[in-house]
């Protein structure tokens, strides 16, 4: 799927759970690392810090560490652990600390780039982070924002629930604009 215009990759890319045990080439991987390092951040702060997890030992014991409900993860090949802190990004007034926005934007363009790839990327928050935190060594004072469980699509669904598996074929619906997108004054429709 490699060539996608951006509209595409935006159609295209879905939080899918059924993944094959395929590993996840090394220069995909670099072509991964790329989008995150070009993402946009406030004064260029770059506050990310991202553990790519493919080695057997840490691949394992981070799957220790997954919520129940996404033992659909257990088969990914690489699983990347997103952590920031506060003190690393702007924090301007009105409470406005951008470390998790700019993560959030690092990781949107990789889910993207995976996407024209071929590979699924799909963020969780559903794990223990203190878990996560002790078996990859991160510091104390970070944060485990998410965890990006990536892949090669599979076949096999027998690890997705009955509405994991119905998500699958089916993008979850959105609300409607006119709840959350507004012209010129909050609460007017756009169209
Ligand atoms: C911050 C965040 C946390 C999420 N946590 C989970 C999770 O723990 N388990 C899961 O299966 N999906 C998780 N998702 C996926 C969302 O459920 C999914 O993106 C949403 O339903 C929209 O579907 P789509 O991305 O396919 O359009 C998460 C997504 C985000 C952005």
């Amino acid at each position: 799927m490699i060539g996608l215009d951006v509209a595409e990759a935006v159609d295209a890319r879905r939080a899918r759970r059924v993944l094959s045990e395929r590993r996840v080439e090394d220069e995909k991987v670099g072509t991964l690392v790329r989008a995150v390092r070009l993402s946009a951040s406030c004064f260029n702060n770059q506050p990310w810090r991202l553990v790519f997890c493919m080695g057997q030992e840490s691949l394992g014991t981070v799957k220790g560490a997954l919520a129940k409900g996404n033992t659909w993860a257990t088969r990914a090949s690489m699983i990347v652990a997103v952590a920031a802190k506060v003190q690393d990004d702007c924090h301007l007034s009105d409470e406005r600390n951008y470390f998790l926005f700019d993560c959030g934007l690092a990781i949107g363009q990789l889910e993207l780039q995976a996407t024209e790839l071929g590979l699924i990327a799909h963020p969780i928050a559903g794990f223990d982070p203190l878990k996560v935190k002790a078996v990859l060594g991160i510091p104390e004072d970070y944060t485990v924002i998410t965890l990006v469980i990536c892949g090669y699509p599979g076949t096999d669904d027998s690890l997705l629930s009955d509405k994991q598996k119905e998500a699958e074929t089916q993008r979850p619906e959105r609300r409607p604009k006119g709840e959350n997108i507004f012209l010129d004054r909050w609460g007017s429709s756009l169209a």
